[in-house]
């Protein structure tokens, strides 16, 4: 059987019987056999720690077929998590399978996630089905066109198609404020796509393991001193320690939208050291230095979205939206 021949690391990788494996694992094998041939050389002579991770997700597999889950491919792997497409073995649906290294980053996207499901449901939210506590594991629908970075790899996206994605995530963002929390970790690849009913493109934002309940989303809340959040999209405020509130998850939707329509960040640097620099102190580009065909009207709106001080930006995710929309029809 293959387990053995992985955890001893003899033999190459070929050599390995698979004929009595599940579907799932045989096509783990055949992911592994692709990624062995692309990345290194065609046996599975390698590092310890690349034996261990091996071994790692074949064990995954099986927690996952032990909850009726058939193992498809890999969309994610990262040390503090990985997201598995799986199919659910009765329906044959397709779900998305989030597994977390640490069960303190579980339980924290399980309450975060807990909270929004006590609500109504909105389109533009992705929300887990269900919760393997055992295995930490959340599964969810399975958005089938993939994140927004990923789109936006293939090419600049057009006016027409950010005005889809900033009107959905700023709709997010007015319901995740509506109920007092903030999402802190805004961006392109937490906005997946999804083509819904009548085949419309719905983009719904996910990753909910930093989101937070503040008691006054504008004023007062208690995430002083905690710098959370992924560099190029934090605001001035988290740099500094100051408060997070909803106008940093306003900034980080406007370097989205900005990063959409000209392929650029706003602000870049070479170490953390120097992008945290230029978030606080560099004036806001003009959008048309990145994007020429982009009118007088879309460079005011990203002045204000990436103000530096957050009475400066836009106050609600609907006044942005509003805004934004209006400009792209002045173009
Ligand atoms: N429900 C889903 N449908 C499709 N892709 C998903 C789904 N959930 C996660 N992914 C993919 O996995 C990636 C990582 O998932 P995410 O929840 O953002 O984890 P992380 O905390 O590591 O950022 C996403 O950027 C997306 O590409
Ligand atoms: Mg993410």
């Amino acid at each position: 059987m293959i387990s053995d021949t992985l955890k001893t690391g003899e033999g190459p990788l070929h050599d390995f019987d698979v004929a009595d494996a599940t579907p799932s694992t045989r096509r783990f094998l055949e992911e592994a056999i692709t990624q062995v041939n692309i990345h290194s050389r065609p046996t599975i002579d390698m590092h310890p720690a690349k034996y261990k991770e091996r071994v790692g997700l074949e064990s995954m597999i099986r927690a996952l077929e032990k909850n009726s889950y058939e193992f498809m491919k890999v969309l994610h792997n990262s040390k503090r998590n990985k997201v598995f497409l799986v199919e659910e073995s009765k329906s044959g649906e397709r779900k998305a399978a989030k597994w977390f290294n640490q069960a303190e980053h579980y339980f924290k996207e399980k309450e975060a996630q807990e909270i929004l499901l006590g609500y109504d449901r909105h389109n533009n939210i992705l929300l887990a089905d269900r919760f393997i506590d055992e295995d930490r594991l959340i599964i969810s629908p399975h958005a089938a066109r993939g994140n927004l970075g990923e789109l936006q790899k293939k090419g600049r996206l057009t006016l027409p198609q950010v005005e889809v994605v900033a009107a959905h995530v700023l709709d997010a963002l007015q319901y995740l404020h509506d109920h007092n929390l903030i999402h802190r970790d805004v961006k392109l690849s937490n906005i997946v796509l999804d083509i819904g009913v009548f085949g419309l493109e719905t983009f719904q934002l996910i990753d909910y393991e930093f989101t937070q309940y503040v008691e006054f989303p504008i004023s007062k809340n208690e995430t002083e001193g905690m710098v959370i959040g992924t560099p190029h999209y934090m605001a001035p405020e988290i740099y500094r320690g100051k408060n997070a509130d909803l106008r940093s998850d306003l900034y980080a939707a406007g370097v989205t939208f900005y990063h959409c329509l000209t392929g650029h960040f706003p602000f870049d640097g070479a170490t953390d050291l120097e992008l945290f620099r230029n978030h606080i102190n560099k004036p806001v580009p003009d959008i048309r230095q990145h994007n020429p065909e982009m009118s007088l009207a879309f460079e005011e709106v990203f002045y204000r979205a990436l103000a530096k001080n957050p009475a400066d930006r836009y106050q609600s995710a609907v006044e942005f939206k509003r805004t934004l929309l209006e400009a792209a029809r002045r173009k």
